[in-house]
């Protein structure tokens, strides 16, 4: 039986590479800002110009440039940073390692995002340093709302948009940190970036991405850390963000083609409201209440169809996380992330594999 793998990364391949590779045989410039991670970044914010004049800072990864953004605010030891429940753990992790403790909130039950609404009702109740929204599974948040919330409140916001390359907007005066991981929808292997409209907030991502030594005196008044991108790296990034247009067209087409034949045959399944021209690097699917998420997930691996139940626990759930303080209700998040059950998706599926996954799920779901 052949099986159906959760995930292909879609990365560039050697011969997109060799030229830029070439280039760094020439320069003999291998890391410390060089010049292929200046022009990735230079690209990297054309890419939400005109519409907001931002910088870009080019980090190793995005759970870094989370880490670095918080710490470039120099908020006092401890202070409360509120997260939706639902996300991967990296959000969380980013706030533990700069020192600050979790305050989890509830996500919209439609789009799966924590929005300013809620994000106000946590602030009347608790006294919030930090917010950091999630672009969950690829779904874009208003930057625009964000930036309001933030003027309004005083509030610093950082949009954590591991999985929205080419969805999520940039923001006037919140920071937006993105993943390009290997399984995001742009891929280099590791990496990963932040912008901002806010150009000090991303000059101090920079300096502390290199130890925080100072680039006018190179002493370090704030210590950092190493989180700079190679030119290997950017390379890669570079290369991918040529071929880019091509590869976001054919994400976002996929997973219009696989919703409606889910939905052809899987009746009681429901999904999260996303833009439908968006680019997303994966499939999720709502299964009905009186399904087991781990039945169904064990029932498809049988038949050759690889599962995950992405972002299971909730946040708190995790042992490292469970001291997190709670504002309000779980109640969408425990709904979401206890019926969500992430399938194959990947720009190597086809038509014939999709259907035959459709079969399998309407299948099971009519036997349980
Ligand atoms: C919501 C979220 N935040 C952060 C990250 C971490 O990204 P990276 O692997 O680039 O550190 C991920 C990775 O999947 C994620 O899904």
């Amino acid at each position: 039986m052949e099986r159906i793998p959760l995930l292909i990364p879609d990365m560039p391949r050697a011969d997109d590479l060799i030229g830029l590779l070439r280039e760094i045989d020439e320069s003999r410039w291998y890391t410390n800002f060089g010049p292929l991670a200046k022009r990735f970044e230079a690209q990297l914010a054309g890419r939400f110009q005109p519409r907001t004049p931002v910088s870009v800072v080019s980090v190793c990864n995005c759970t870094l440039a989370l880490e670095l953004l918080l710490a470039a605010r120099r908020l006092p030891a401890d202070s409360t940073v509120l997260v939706p429940a639902l996300t991967f753990v990296a959000t969380g992790t980013a706030i533990k390692r700069a020192g600050h403790r979790l305050l989890v909130a509830d996500v919209d039950p439609q789009r799966w995002t924590l929005t300013p609404e809620i994000a106000r009702t946590a602030a009347a109740a608790h006294r919030i340093a930090c917010v950091i929204p999630v672009t969950t599974l690829g779904c874009p948040v208003d930057a625009e709302q964000w930036d309001a919330f933030s003027a309004e409140t005083g509030i610093p916001v950082i949009i954590d948009a591991a999985g929205a390359f080419g969805n999520q907007a940039a923001g006037r005066n919140i920071a937006v940190a993105f993943s390009l991981h290997a399984t995001k929808t742009m891929g280099m292997g590791e990496g990963g970036f932040a912008v901002s409209g806010n150009a000090e907030w991303i000059e101090r991502v920079r300096c502390l991405s290199n130890f925080g030594i100072d680039p006018g005196d190179f002493k370090v008044h704030q210590a950092g850390t190493n989180a700079k991108l190679s030119e290997y790296h950017a390379a890669v990034g570079i290369a991918a963000l040529a071929r880019w247009p091509e590869r976001a067209t054919l994400r976002s087409t996929l997973a219009a083609d696989y919703r409606r034949r889910l939905e052809a045959k899987c009746a009681g399944i429901r999904f999260q409201q996303r833009p439908g021209d968006g680019a997303y690097a994966a499939f999720c699917v709502l299964l009905p209440a009186s399904a087991d998420p781990a039945l169904v997930g064990s029932r498809l691996s049988a038949a050759g169809i690889e599962t995950r139940r992405w972002y299971y626990p909730p946040l708190n759930g995790h042992p490292a996380f469970a001291d997190s303080l709670v504002a309000g209700s779980l109640q969408a998040t425990a709904d979401i992330s206890g019926r969500m059950l992430g399938l194959p998706f990947h720009l190597d599926l086809n038509p014939i594999q999709i259907d035959r996954i459709a079969q399998e799920l309407a299948q099971i779901l009519n036997e349980t």
